[in-house]
């Protein structure tokens, strides 16, 4: 039995989370892709689909909400864990539109029986409550389903076919929802018939893919397989370490991964942060080195800075050391991947903000509150810009200036920089060195 207990923790060692370590859309789908090829396990911990992850592979462009982004490599499996909040008529989007394309996730597809619904009422008091706060939330419910499962007013795929329990779950549920819609919002309420239809939609859609994840991955693990851990959004957009209150409401940052897919936490081997060469952020908050000039709409139009769930414009900046270590610093994130290199091509000179300057005071820490994050001047230091890197694939080829970029953000961030990305498609990519999974 000891010697199991060792052989079952070495093994629980090969794995990778992959997380954003910006403000989302930092290129997570591409490099959880990418790097399935090497892994078994393919795992969504929080989040739900406010995410849009994107693959290009193929000469194909593939966009995930909710279904883990390795799902396009052969037999892998693929996990949505309970931290998920998951409405299932965009699941059952995403899976049409993976059989559209002649994949079939039936049988390698695994949705927690744990996880939260997200039902039409969080969506309805999501739109109201955006109104008031301006978060510049997706609109897609997230904060809501979030906050009634902490209320323990959630409804979950294991309440469904349990009808005593569900009848009194959703006349709970109700109450809240209509006080804050009907009373709160002056909207029409919601009614408990029009709620057990959607149960018995939702039911029925998510019946072939219901089971106890958690189980299901620590019977993976015990046996040696290969697990990713995806990330959606970004640290600097988790509700306890990012720019509160704007903010998304789980934990994109690794700590998430726990709660979040029910593993030990000798289950997170090595931990990869996806960052881009620059920042961008959508919706509301404060972003220290967002450029409101032609730069800054230069790099939204070469780099396409469109959301990819709401197709809404991302305000684009500099690269943030001070965020960015930030990230590193509450996630545990031991090595790079970087992206959108070729955005910045030919640019003459390029930025870094290597710390702020807050109520004439130099920090080289994130704040805590919004506003102080608001009044934070960016200090940069500037590099020389480079011709060309789209399309490069190994790292000596790249101009010498480009090199003496991602050196010294290394220096300035203290990690490596490990992976490379010079354009959407897999195949442009540059791997310098080896990861713990392979
Ligand atoms: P995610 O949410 O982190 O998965 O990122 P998104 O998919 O929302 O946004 C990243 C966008 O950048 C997508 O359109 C990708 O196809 C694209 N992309 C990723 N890496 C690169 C790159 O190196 N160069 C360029 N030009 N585009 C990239
Ligand atoms: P991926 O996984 C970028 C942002 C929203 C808003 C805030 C709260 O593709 O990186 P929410 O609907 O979550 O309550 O909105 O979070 N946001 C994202 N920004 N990428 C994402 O996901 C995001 N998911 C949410 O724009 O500012
Ligand atoms: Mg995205």
């Amino acid at each position: 039995m000891r010697f199991e207990k060792i052989s079952l923790w070495r093994n629980l060692m090969k794995s990778l989370a992959i997380v954003g370590a910006q403000w989302g859309d930092e290129g997570k789908g591409k490099f959880v892709h990418l790097l399935s090829e090497r892994a078994d396990v393919i795992c969504r911990y929080q989040g739900g689909n406010n995410a849009g992850h994107t693959v290009v592979t193929g000469g194909k462009k593939y966009v995930f909400h909710l279904i883990p982004s390795g799902i396009l490599k052969k037999g892998k499996i693929c996990i949505i864990g309970n931290g998920v909040v998951v409405n299932p008529f965009a699941l059952r989007d995403e899976i049409d539109m993976l059989k559209a394309n002649g994949i079939d996730p039936a049988s390698r597809l695994f949705v927690s029986d744990r996880a939260q619904l997200i039902m039409p009422y969080h969506i309805e008091l999501d739109t109201a409550m955006e109104e008031a706060a301006g978060i510049g939330t997706t609109k897609r419910g997230i904060g809501p389903a979030y906050s009634f499962k902490y209320a323990r007013l959630g409804i979950r795929p294991c309440d469904l076919g349990e009808k005593d329990y569900i009848d009194k779950a959703v006349m709970l549920a109700l109450e809240e929802v209509n006080s804050s819609l009907a009373g709160r919002f002056k909207r029409k309420s919601v009614s408990k018939s029009e709620v057990m239809g959607k149960v018995r939609e939702y039911s029925d859609i998510l019946r072939p893919y219901t089971v106890n994840t958690s189980k299901l991955l620590s019977h993976f693990i015990s046996r040696g397989k290969i697990i990713i851990f995806e990330g959606a959004q970004g640290v600097l957009l988790d509700v306890d370490f990012g720019s509160y209150p704007y903010v998304t409401s789980s934990n994109p940052s690794s700590g998430g991964i726990l709660t979040g897919l029910g593993v030990s936490p000798r289950a997170v081997g090595q931990v990869l942060g996806v960052v881009k060469a620059y920042t961008t952020r959508v919706g509301g908050g404060p972003f220290p080195t967002e450029l409101s000039d032609t730069t800054g709409e230069m790099i939204k139009k070469r780099g396409n800075e469109f959301g990819a769930s709401t197709g809404r414009p991302r305000r684009c900046g500099w690269f943030d050391a001070v965020g960015v270590r930030h990230s590193i610093q509450v996630s545990g994130i031991d090595i790079l991947a970087m992206t959108k290199f070729d955005v910045l091509d030919k640019l003459k000179s390029i930025k870094v903000c290597t710390h702020y300057v807050i109520d004439g005071k130099k920090t080289d820490e994130f704040p805590s509150n919004a506003s102080v994050l608001e009044r934070a001047v960016s200090v940069y230091e500037e590099f020389e810009g480079w011709d060309t890197t789209a399309g490069v694939k190994d790292y000596d080829t790249l101009p010498e200036a480009a090199k003496r970029y991602i050196e010294a953000l290394e220096r300035l961030l203290g990690i490596q920089i490990l992976l490379l990305s010079t354009g959407p498609d897999e195949v442009d990519t540059i791997f310098r060195g080896k990861l713990a999974i392979d």
